[in-house]
């Protein structure tokens, strides 16, 4: 009863009022979560670059972006929550607004442009709050910075000895030159650079990918993505396309595009690359997740672990443990023992 008044108030706020007001909630403990969450099943369980999870399910890059809620997320039946995106620098980002609600979409668009309190607090913070979870950290440039390798392997020397993994993030629509990381050559010479990084650590490496990368440069792109042994591809951020059968007015703001309208882009993604070398990395699904069902259909389309965020933002915080219980019941309903037995059925 609580949480749906709280949640239909912060529906009807700003959404980034909300979203900060929703992280001071949590942050202070506020809400009793543990009392109505319920473990996730032991079908849901699976190794991943040699981490255990206990749910696919995890919470996407942008929600937590200063490290500061990812314990309340464990609890609420996440089995990972990836903090961040974390540049070297504090920075304020975009202007605002920067964040808009398409409630009758289900959809958000956003061109936040990373802000964040930067590696030197949110690390301190990090260190002092121990994860009672998987951690994930999401890296990225500070905007003014055209080095953009060197703040990449900054980040990823500082944050390799905490991370359970980390993710590099080449697909935001909303740092200039981001997104030219998915071109073969700046790719290659990235991947080069952090494998150096990472010869001491061996710390698994994820790179998020932009749902806007071209059909036909899919196939070099993960060439370059086996050749340099990447552990997994996180499918996907969000999209610049997509805008024609929007209905809110908002549609037409600059920034990516997330939520339902972003789901059957992401799972094409996802399907392209399980056929390409879904046998050689670990693909996580996500965009437009919002129950067990769209939930199962990546799972079938290749994913092997999952993310949501715009859901969240609509349904509330149980969403984590009710999509849990409904993939749960797919996964035996359709006679699975194990979810990793499901993974890209739709290939087989
Ligand atoms: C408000 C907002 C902020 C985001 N910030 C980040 C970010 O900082 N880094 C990142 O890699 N992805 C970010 N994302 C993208 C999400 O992690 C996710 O890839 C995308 O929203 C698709 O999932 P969804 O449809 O479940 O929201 C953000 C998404 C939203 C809606």
């Amino acid at each position: 009863m609580i949480y749906d008044i709280i949640n239909s108030f912060l529906k009807k706020t700003d959404p980034e009022v909300a979203h900060n007001l929703a992280i001071r909630i949590l942050k202070n403990n506020f809400l009793p979560i543990n009392k109505f969450i319920k473990k996730p099943e032991k079908i849901l369980s699976s190794a991943n670059f040699g981490i255990k999870f206990t749910s696919p399910l995890g919470l996407a890059a942008g929600f937590d972006k200063n490290g500061e809620v990812y314990n309340s997320f464990f609890s609420l039946g996440f089995g990972s929550v990836e903090v961040g995106t974390i540049t070297p620098k504090p920075q304020f980002g975009n202007s605002k607004p920067r964040v808009f609600r398409l409630s009758e979409d289900r959809a958000i668009i956003n061109r936040l442009g990373f802000p964040n309190d930067g590696v030197e607090i949110i690390k301190k913070r990090l260190i002092n709050n121990k994860a009672e979870g998987i951690l994930g950290i999401n890296i990225g440039p500070n905007r003014e910075n055209s080095e953009k390798i060197e703040d990449y392997i900054n980040l990823f020397n500082q944050f390799k000895e905490i991370a359970n993994y980390i993710t590099i993030n080449i697909s935001s629509p909303n740092t200039e030159g981001l997104r030219n990381f998915h071109k073969t050559e700046k790719l290659k010479t990235l991947l080069l650079e952090i494998n150096n990084a990472n010869k001491t650590n061996k710390i698994p490496i994820l790179i998020k990918v932009s749902p806007d990368l071209q059909e036909e440069d899919t196939e070099g792109f993960c060439q370059i993505l086996v050749e340099q042994k990447v552990d997994g591809v996180i499918l996907t951020n969000t999209t610049n396309t997509n805008r024609n059968n929007l209905i809110n007015m908002n549609k037409s703001e600059k920034g990516g595009l997330s939520g339902f309208p972003l789901f059957k882009l992401s799972n094409e993604k996802i399907k392209k690359f399980y056929s390409l070398i879904g046998d050689k990395l670990t693909i996580i699904g996500v965009g437009g997740i919002f129950d067990g069902e769209t939930a199962y259909e990546k799972i079938k389309c290749g994913a092997s672990l999952l993310q949501l965020y715009t859901s969240l933002v609509f349904e509330g915080p149980f969403i984590a443990s009710k999509i849990n219980q409904e993939l749960s019941y797919y996964l035996k309903k359709d006679g699975f023992k194990n979810i990793s037995d499901a993974v890209g059925i739709y290939n087989k």
